[in-house]
């Protein structure tokens, strides 16, 4: 069956920038800034970015569009299928499995946010700490944070399920611009509050005294996640790239716009937190407890800007959320030849009902611990600290020293006449196959507490 293929250039960068926009963005982005000595803190997270989050992610451009394979099959076909990259590729799609498991209860969380904003539920949390005991109330419930998780899996699948053009591309399409709005109209609202001027300097201004060699590599592991790198996302949506793509410049716009989305989320959140009084917190704290009370205080906040906040929100997590699933998907149809219909429903199922011991790890099963941790934490700390990071390692050997840089600059060069091939190739090739593995290595002994 021939492959289907992206309808057009910005389909497959909307894709895959709307894999890369998500969660991490909004709601850890900003504050690791604010805390991590702001603007000196963005310079060195630009660094990561392109010396380690661009050469990966153009490794796993060239292994999709060169195989057109799932994770599995790209490492099987270019290693005559040696057993052991097979399994590299297996862990990506195992990752995209657990993964989706408790974003999509995260996921569920912004969903009935959303229907929170539009009751005007906002209103009576006029303090962070009702915030956030209305918070755990929500996350504690033993039926509704399952239902919404529910419901926002159901909106995965409707949308893997239509395919690669009529459902990816089609609602990134949409869904992408109306975030960008969204986060524009919420920066205008934001910076116009008077007080917001506070907000700014703790996002933005430089402390070079806070810089250290650990939080370089803080930023070097959200650089990770927050690009979706190191499980074959990137790899199977450039799957479905044509050759006369030029995969250079789409590394560079999907960095891009990943990385504008992240700056520009703390501009819409810090200036508003500041002009209310309130102090920022981390991770969800900050977008459950305390972003609440300031739309309760912000004129038209509970009603309008809360919604929107939440819509946006629910937008960068749902097209996330379908990265992580067309992964899963595309692995069950090149490698087993199933149906997609049906491979994205049971799926979807399997990993919803993976989801629900998450869903209840605030409330009945919290006292459920495996190494000390609940459920949720467990799947999270098994995917991000340890499968994504050995899992962009394990990327750059395979194609700095195993398959070999000149192939993959063959495949690179493919579509992309006017780069300066010798200069940039040399660079990556550099960057591939010595510095970046390197730099993940270090991150991912951080990550499992080498380095306290
Ligand atoms: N990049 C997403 C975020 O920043 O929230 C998370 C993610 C999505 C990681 C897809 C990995 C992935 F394959």
């Amino acid at each position: 069956m021939q492959r289907e293929h992206w309808k057009s250039h910005m389909g497959f960068i909307l894709a895959a920038a709307g894999s890369a926009v998500g969660l991490g963005n909004i709601w850890r982005f900003p504050y690791i800034v604010g805390e991590n000595g702001g603007g000196a803190f963005v310079i060195l997270y630009l660094l990561c970015i392109a010396v380690v989050g661009l050469p990966v992610m153009l490794c796993e451009f060239i292994l999709g569009r060169k195989t057109e394979k799932d994770p599995v099959g790209a490492y099987a076909a270019l290693s005559n299928g040696n057993k052991f990259w097979k399994f590299v590729g297996f862990m990506g799609v195992a990752s995209g499995f657990i993964i989706l498991s408790y974003y999509s209860v995260v996921g569920g969380w912004t969903l009935s946010y959303i229907l929170k904003g539009l009751s005007g539920q906002f209103a009576q949390l006029t303090a962070p700490d009702l915030a956030l005991s209305n918070f755990m109330g929500f996350v504690g419930h033993p039926v509704w944070p399952i239902v919404f998780h529910a419901a926002f899996i159901v909106l995965c699948i409707w949308i893997v399920h239509s395919g690669v053009r009529q459902g990816i591309e089609r609602w990134c399409d949409i869904l992408m611009p109306a975030l960008f709005v969204l986060l524009v109209i919420l920066i205008v609202r934001a910076l116009t509050l008077p007080g917001a001027g506070e907000g700014v300097r703790f996002f933005l201004q430089p402390d070079f005294s806070k810089l250290s060699p650990k939080i370089f590599l803080v930023a070097l592991g959200h650089a990770f996640f927050s690009m979706s790198l190191g499980m074959g996302a990137m790899i199977t949506y450039s799957s479905y790239v044509q050759k006369k793509e030029n995969l250079w410049k789409a590394s560079l716009w999907v960095g891009g716009l990943d990385t504008l989305v992240a700056f520009l989320a703390g501009f819409a959140i810090f200036p508003a937190v500041f002009a209310m009084g309130f102090s920022p917190e981390g991770g969800p704290g900050l977008i459950f407890k305390v972003l609440p009370a300031v739309f309760a205080h912000m004129p038209g906040g509970t009603y309008l800007w809360g919604t929107l906040f939440f819509v946006l929100l629910a937008i960068a997590a749902l097209t996330s959320g379908v990265s992580l699933l067309e992964v899963v998907t595309a692995y069950f149809i090149d490698e087993k030849g199933y149906a997609r219909h049906k491979v994205s429903i049971v799926s979807g199922l399997v990993i919803f009902l993976l989801g629900i011991p998450c869903a209840l790890s605030f409330g009945c099963m919290g006292g459920f611990k495996v190494f000390g941790k609940t459920f949720f934490d467990c799947l999270d700390y098994l995917a991000s600290n340890i499968l994504l990071p050995m899992g962009g390692l394990l990327i750059c050997v395979f194609v700095g020293w195993f398959w070999g840089i000149r192939y993959a600059l063959e495949e690179a060069h493919s579509g992309a006449e006017g780069v300066k091939e010798i200069v940039w190739g040399k660079i990556w090739g550099f960057l591939v196959r010595f510095l970046t593995p390197v730099a993940v290595l270090l991150v991912f002994l951080l990550k499992i507490g080498v380095f306290k």
